[in-house]
């Protein structure tokens, strides 16, 4: 029944009913951890062959002895497998080191500082620089924006991506906005695909925005799908060459959720000229990547069809996890009006939305019976939620029967500071 429909001595029976089963919860002594969008130690497992794959091979198939110094944008043999995921072609595609993060960092500390074209176009030549961030989105990509100083405009998200009304006429008003962010496929954390017509409407702005202006093209999930039937992703290179666009535009991938989180391959794409122009750039911090994980990767992924395989297995991994998170909020929540929640077909994350005013309340319950979940705000800019509602579950490293205790404790929570609100 929907919690509108309760009457007043029916909240305070229920109230009576969740205190007590809190009460139980409390004296179980849970330890229990939702917050960590990390593979489980059995999904990392899948990648053991990694170590001691090379037996004593350094050599690329070019000559290239991958123990030494070089090859600052990685091995060809990388950008070929990896530039297929983001659809880019070798010559628009570097391989780095084991952070996409880093990669996207230092991206923006290059257009901010030193402009990709150039420092005339150094964002950092103006007063206030801003950022487009659909949200609710990733922390970690409104913390780089926090830390540079780049003003956050909230954009709000829908089933088929960011608002793209909203967006366009942001930038084609604001001369200030310089970026956005987007995680297009299996967003973090609503776990949405961009539709077709928004990813052309993405590869567009290059077009309507201030000069410089840069999409950052997050595809961390590109090739997470948990199930056969998930959306597929338009391919925002084939736009931007329709548009001409591609120059506004960097691509970003790992593979920290495909092998190792912590000891993976992370590759970006865009124009060739911007390609080089970051290749300057890094050639002051570095004098080449670590060539050997590369090669390792390029041996155990092989292909895209062995790579489809690889990331099958994971699915068969985390599947279960995913799908006792939504059975539990179905069998719980559906109809009484508590809250609403996405239901991803691939990514690591599922979105869920409290009535206003309450996910730092069912934050704070869960945490003081043991179970964790990411702080409220989290997903927002400045960890400011407006409604104070989302909150990001992550199913995938605990173990399946954790996944179970904590989202039982987690529904408990929702009604508890449901009715409590309601109550007044
Ligand atoms: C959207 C998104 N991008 C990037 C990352 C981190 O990527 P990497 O491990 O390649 O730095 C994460 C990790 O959770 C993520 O969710």
């Amino acid at each position: 029944m929907n919690i509108d429909q309760f009457s007043t001595t029916e909240l305070q029976s229920e109230l009576a009913r969740l205190q007590a089963e809190y009460g139980l919860l409390r004296r179980k002594n849970l330890n229990l951890d939702l917050t960590r969008g990390k593979p489980g130690t059995e999904q990392l497992a899948l990648s053991s062959a990694l170590d001691g794959i090379l037996r004593g091979n350094y050599l690329t198939s070019n000559g290239t002895d991958v123990r030494n110094y070089g090859g600052i944008d990685g091995l060809d043999e990388a950008k070929v497998l990896l530039g297929e995921i983001l659809g880019t072609e070798p010559s628009q595609t570097m391989i780095g080191g084991n952070s996409s993060l880093t990669m996207m960092y230092q991206t923006i500390l290059f257009a901010l500082s030193e402009g990709i074209e150039g420092p005339e176009s150094a964002w950092g030549n103006n007063d206030t620089v801003k950022f487009l961030c659909p949200s609710p989105g990733y922390d970690r990509h409104f913390s780089i924006c926090e830390h540079l100083g780049l003003e956050m405009v909230v954009v709000p998200m829908l089933a088929g991506g960011p608002d793209m009304d909203v967006v366009e006429q942001l930038v084609a008003q604001d001369t200030a906005i310089k970026g956005m962010w987007c995680v297009p496929r299996f967003s973090n954390p609503t776990g949405c695909v961009y539709s077709d017509e928004t990813v052309k409407r993405i590869a567009q702005l290059g077009s309507i925005a201030s000069d410089h202006f840069l999409v950052m093209w997050d595809n961390a999930y590109a090739v997470h799908a948990m199930y056969e039937d998930a959306e597929p992703l338009a391919s925002i290179v084939s736009h931007c060459s329709d548009a001409g666009t591609l120059g506004n535009v960097f691509l970003f991938g790992s593979t920290s959720k495909v092998t190792f989180a912590g000891a993976g391959v992370a590759f970006m794409g865009s124009s060739t000229a911007n390609i080089s122009a970051l290749k300057a750039h890094l050639a002051f911090q570095t004098i080449g990547p670590d060539k050997i994980n590369q090669l390792r990767h390029v041996l155990f992924l092989e292909n895209t069809h062995t790579l489809a395989k690889h990331m099958e297995k994971h699915a068969a991994i985390i599947r279960p996890r995913f799908e006792c998170v939504l059975a539990a909020l179905e069998a719980e929540l559906a109809g009484t009006g508590m809250g609403t929640w996405t239901k991803p077909r691939g990514g690591y994350f599922i979105s869920f939305d409290s009535l206003p005013g309450l996910a730092k309340e069912i934050i704070a319950l869960a945490d003081d019976i043991g179970v964790k979940l990411t702080p409220a705000g989290a997903t927002f800019p400045y960890g400011k939620d407006p409604l104070d509602c989302n909150i990001r579950l992550a199913p995938t490293f605990p173990s399946l029967a954790d996944v179970q205790a904590s989202i039982e404790a987690f529904v408990v929570c929702v009604k508890l500071a449901s009715v409590r609100q309601k109550l007044g």
